[in-house]
């Protein structure tokens, strides 16, 4: 079973020292996660065998379709949500178990804005560093929340109140919030949904510095060009089963094939339209090669519906995206290293 594979769980059976064990451990480990919301009509399984690890340091993505189960993931990782099956690891800290040890490895960026109304930004921020406990250095404890702050265009919003900020700046504090007790590994769950260009941004600067200074990111998007950007290594999930994990290099080369773009006036004859993402007037097809390019302009040229505007590239991430979603059934167990 691929739960076993997990470094964790080797490093455990192995019984190795504490000490290399827990150099060798993953920042975070999911281990045959499965997750059924069941009513009196209807279960839902929202997580389905899920296992694989993260190393420390990485950038790592998790994609997927709205309802493939990353929320749902997420919350199991941060301890608000039980697995029904399976376990979860950060750091060797068990989730459930070693709850409190877990949690402050983590910080999460939720997807969904929650916040106390009645405090000011900076106070939001000190009582989530009280929270964690991290009072002991009050002096070096404020300088992070300065730094935090200025990082995330927040410094003249320190003083205002909660209630007074935009949906943009909420966002904002969210993070900072996430933050405050620097947490070895960074979580968010769709952090630039609905969120304007600058704040995206700042927050992709500030993030990518804590990442080459150490912090391990796990992120969920549905922005699949700041995923290939970003992210060393992706996970795409899809009804809650793992289908594709791989490097984002090697994702998009196993599937590198040519993209044709080009905009049409007409309707596409049958045969085209079939295999081709249409948005507006624009159309994508893969092409595989010289030969395949030229079949598809003499068939729209035949339909009397020529190509305008023809651009011929590289498949990219969101390419790859729909290709696994929308392709043959997958296979999950090949999908996971050993
Ligand atoms: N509290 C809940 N009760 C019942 N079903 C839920 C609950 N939370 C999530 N789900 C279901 O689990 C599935 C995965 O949801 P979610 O993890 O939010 O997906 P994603 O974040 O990938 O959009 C969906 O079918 C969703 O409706
Ligand atoms: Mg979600």
């Amino acid at each position: 079973m691929a739960a076993a594979l997990t470094l964790a769980a080797l490093a455990r059976r192995a019984s190795i020292p504490a000490a290399y064990n827990l150099a060798l451990m993953p920042a975070v480990s999911f281990q045959g996660v499965t997750k059924t919301y069941a009513d009196a009509r209807t279960e839902v399984r929202a997580l389905d065998d899920v296992s694989f690890d993260i190393e420390s340091g990485e950038f790592f993505g998790l994609l997927g379709p709205n309802g493939a189960g990353k929320t749902t993931l997420i919350s199991v990782l941060a301890g608000l949500t039980r697995a029904s099956a399976g376990r979860v690891e950060v750091h060797g800290h068990d989730v459930v178990g070693d709850y409190a040890a877990a949690r402050r490895c983590l910080g999460i960026v939720p997807q969904e804005l929650v916040f106390d109304p009645f405090f000011s930004v900076r106070e939001t921020l000190r009582i989530q560093s009280g929270y964690f406990g991290v009072r002991s250095d009050k002096r070096a404890n404020d300088a992070w929340i300065d730094e935090l702050l200025f990082n995330l265009g927040l410094t003249d919003k320190a003083d205002a109140n909660m209630r007074q900020l935009s949906g943009g700046m909420k966002r904002r504090v969210l993070v900072a919030q996430a933050l405050v007790h620097r947490p070895r590994v960074i979580v968010l769950d769709e952090p630039t949904a609905g969120v304007d260009v600058e704040l995206r941004q700042t927050l992709w600067q500030f993030v990518a510095r804590l990442n080459k200074e150490g912090h391990t990111v796990l992120l969920t998007t549905h922005y699949l060009e700041e995923a290939e950007a970003l992210c060393g290594r992706i996970a795409m999930l899809k009804q809650g089963r793992v289908v594709a994990l791989d490097s984002t290099s090697a994702l998009l080369a196993g599937r590198a094939s040519t993209m044709l773009r080009f905009k049409v006036d007409a309707p596409l004859p049958p045969a085209l339209a079939a295999q081709a993402r249409v948005t507006g007037r624009t159309v994508q097809l893969k092409a595989r090669d010289a030969q395949e390019i030229e079949t598809i302009l003499s068939a729209l040229r035949s339909a009397g519906c020529p190509a305008q505007d023809l651009e011929i590239g590289r498949a990219d991430l969101e390419d790859v995206f729909l290709e696994i979603m929308h392709g043959e059934s997958a296979h999950p167990a090949a999908a996971v290293p050993a």
